[in-house]
């Protein structure tokens, strides 16, 4: 059994810079055709020559593969219209993140009034830049994504131009929330799809599982599902491939990230395999995006198999989801 899929998308992926660069990149260029890359570097992604310099690091780190990083900006509330004017040609999106919310967000946003928000998003609004939300309010951890749900609808309803994603949503809060309005659409990340917060604290404390937002609760993971494997059209893959160091994993002050370059489409295929709608697998890893976004990615013809695939426990120092356990599906040809 196989499938084949047509240049599929990764609209949310964290790439770093330096060596774990060069580790990581190769590993989304050799399946996907493009990806939303994070700006959450150290220091933040802020400006136009950044955006270019870093894009350029990552064409170097991935040269040889058909791979377009589509390149994002750190939101800070400061931008003027004429320097968004000025980037837009560069960044298919700007990135909000609550200040101090993950990892690399001391420079997001802490004054979530829509008023201390409005000029740049009237901009991003009238310049037809999309803007992709880490939305999380500071409150209890599980609960977190609910409570801002009404800063997305306030955002929604004052901007209906601007095309807001809800970045890796994780509750069905989040899937109700998608359809009340034209304008919101959302990322779902793979592990989302495949756990709850029982599989990474219920038993043995799983590091490598501990992400923002945390995994939540079974219902919440059905909803998902739900509009995952449906292929909701306002819903589209983003893996939130978020790789950390194995000491800073490992740690008493676990990094919050999920490593899941490596095997986002097998684990995808073998997931909606199993859910029995393999068919809407091209709708919600590449077609769905492309509406949205309005892009073009480059040709890339992808042949997942129905054969084990045994995952290797880290590439190099970084532990991939899956890592050491055997998926039913691996990539076979890329062309
Ligand atoms: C991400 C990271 O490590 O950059 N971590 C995570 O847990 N998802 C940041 C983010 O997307 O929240
Ligand atoms: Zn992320």
């Amino acid at each position: 059994m196989e499938i084949i899929l047509d240049s599929p998308l990764d609209m949310h992926l964290h790439l770093r810079d330096g060596d774990m660069l060069q580790r990581v990149a190769p590993l989304s260029a050799q399946t996907f055709s493009a990806g939303l890359v994070m700006p959450n570097l150290v220091p933040p992604v802020t400006s136009k020559e950044m955006v270019l310099s870093y894009k350029e690091r990552i064409q170097e780190a991935t040269k040889g593969e058909v791979f377009e990083p589509y390149m994002t900006l750190f939101f800070r509330p400061e931008y003027d219209y004429d320097f968004l004017r000025e980037v837009k040609e560069d960044i298919l999106a700007i990135k909000l993140y609550p200040a101090g919310i993950t990892t690399n967000s001391e420079d997001g946003v802490d004054n979530f009034s829509v008023e201390a928000l409005a000029p740049v998003l009237e901009a991003m609004s009238e310049l037809g830049i999309p803007l992709c939300v880490h939305g999380e309010t500071n409150g209890f951890v599980m609960d977190r994504e609910a409570e801002f749900i009404p800063i997305y609808e306030r955002i929604a309803k004052r901007f209906p131009d601007l095309t807001i994603v809800m970045e890796h949503i994780t509750t069905k809060e989040a899937v109700d929330a998608l359809v009340r309005y034209d304008n919101l659409y959302a990322t779902i990340t793979l592990h989302h799809l495949y756990i709850t917060l029982d599989d990474v604290a219920g038993g043995l404390l799983r590091p490598h599982l501990f992400c923002k937002p945390i995994a939540k609760r079974p219902e919440d993971r059905m909803a998902l599902r739900k509009v995952a494997f449906m292929a909701h059209e306002k819903v589209m893959f983003g893996s939130d491939s978020a790789p950390h160091p194995r000491h800073k994993k490992e740690a008493p002050g676990c990094a919050a990230g999920v490593f899941t370059a490596p095997v986002a489409l097998a684990a995808l295929a073998q997931i909606f395999d199993e859910a029995g709608v393999l068919d809407n697998l091209q709708k919600f890893v590449s077609d769905n995006a492309r509406r949205i976004y309005g892009v073009t990615p480059p040709k890339k013809e992808v042949t997942l198999l129905k054969e084990p695939f045994e995952v290797p426990p880290s590439y190099g120092d970084v532990v991939p989801m899956f890592g050491g356990e055997t998926l039913r599906w691996r990539v076979g040809s890329v062309l």
